[in-house]
């Protein structure tokens, strides 16, 4: 049973056998691009930003796995094999890993750490007093899914107040739940602190713009770790100057790498990370795949499975 993989680049592929060979012996991990290879062999695909049409040369696919939680990168191939499941890895740890850095980053803003990694930078002993706790004010989490709602609920085990935005209705303890584009207004407003973890769909094209962000309470915090084209990033540049915006931890862009001349890298009141806010280990996300393999060889429906009409 082939696995074909391109995630990594092939010097990744040692990883990813040595993690399937633990879980599921029976696979027959293989570079994407390995010469000779016979693409009527391949069952499984693992891929990250695959060239589109490529799926489709593997006629006998059982199902196709993003090797992160997003699967943009793979919906948007117009030639997309039909019937084929495309599947998010959404190990444990990926929460987890999210979880971990949403809060390391709204706690980044709420201590001012830019401004002490400039100072310290400069040699200088100067006080920063931040003018309220973290507790003090509220995160607004846009997305409460896999991801956003178990940051939700390490964001509550740190004393900060949650609330969260969703296409759906939520009942997540502790979490004020706001609803479909008519309680965006109402959720924005009582926002302090707004984290964008939405899938990228042609709904959350470009919805990180000047008019949303108008709608968040004077001095706003932003952790931006959806995906790069839910943001314009001038205008989040611009907000921050005019003091709409205190403050952004940004973890992704459009296009990446950022690009070295962009003044996101250089702005005082930005911290730029590459995409880097949850990555379980590829033995780890190895692991949950075989896993779902399991599933899917017994039949039984995977989880965290793309829906086509939804869009994520
Ligand atoms: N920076 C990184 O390292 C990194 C790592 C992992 C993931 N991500 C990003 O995080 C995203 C979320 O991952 P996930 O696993 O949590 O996805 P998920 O389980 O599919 O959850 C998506 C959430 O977004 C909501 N949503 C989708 N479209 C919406 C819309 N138009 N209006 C309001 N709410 C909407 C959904 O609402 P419902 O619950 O009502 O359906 C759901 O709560 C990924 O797609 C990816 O872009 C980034």
């Amino acid at each position: 049973m082939i696995l074909v993989v391109k995630s990594g680049g092939e010097a990744a592929v040692a990883e990813w056998r040595a993690g399937f060979a633990a879980h599921a012996p029976q696979l027959d991990v293989r570079w994407w691009d390995e010469p000779g290879l016979d693409p009527a062999r391949v069952e499984y695909a693992v891929v990250w930003d695959p060239e589109p049409g490529r799926l489709a040369g593997f006629p006998k696919l059982k199902a196709i796995f993003g090797s992160g939680a997003g699967v943009d990168h793979i919906a948007s191939d117009p030639h997309l094999p039909p019937g084929v499941p495309v599947i998010r890895c959404v190990p444990w740890e990926a929460a987890q890993r999210m979880g971990e850095f949403v809060c390391w980053a709204v706690l980044s803003l709420a201590k001012e750490a830019r401004r002490m990694a400039q100072l310290q930078a400069a040699r200088r002993w100067e006080n920063v007093d931040p003018p309220f706790a973290a507790a003090a004010r509220t995160v607004g989490i846009m997305g409460l899914g896999a991801m956003g709602e178990h940051t939700a609920r390490m964001l509550l085990g740190l004393g900060i107040p949650v609330r969260g935005w969703s296409r759906g209705r939520k009942s997540i303890p502790g979490v004020e739940s706001f609803a479909g584009a008519a309680e965006l207004d109402a959720f924005l407003a009582g926002t302090d602190v707004l984290v964008c973890l939405l899938p990228a769909t042609p709904e959350t094209q470009g919805i990180i713009a000047t008019p949303l962000l108008a709608k968040l309470p004077r001095g706003a915090g932003l952790v931006q770790v959806g995906r790069g084209s839910q943001q314009v990033l001038p205008d989040i540049l611009a907000a921050l100057d005019s003091g709409q915006l205190s403050g952004a931890v940004l973890d992704v862009f459009a296009p990446e790498p950022l690009p070295a001349e962009n003044p996101a890298w250089s702005h005082p009141g930005v911290i730029v990370t590459p995409h880097t806010a949850s990555l379980p280990t590829r033995a780890e996300r190895a692991r949950y795949i075989a896993d779902v393999i399991a599933m899917l060889e017994r039949g039984e429906a995977p989880p965290h499975a793309y829906d086509p009409a939804r869009g994520y």
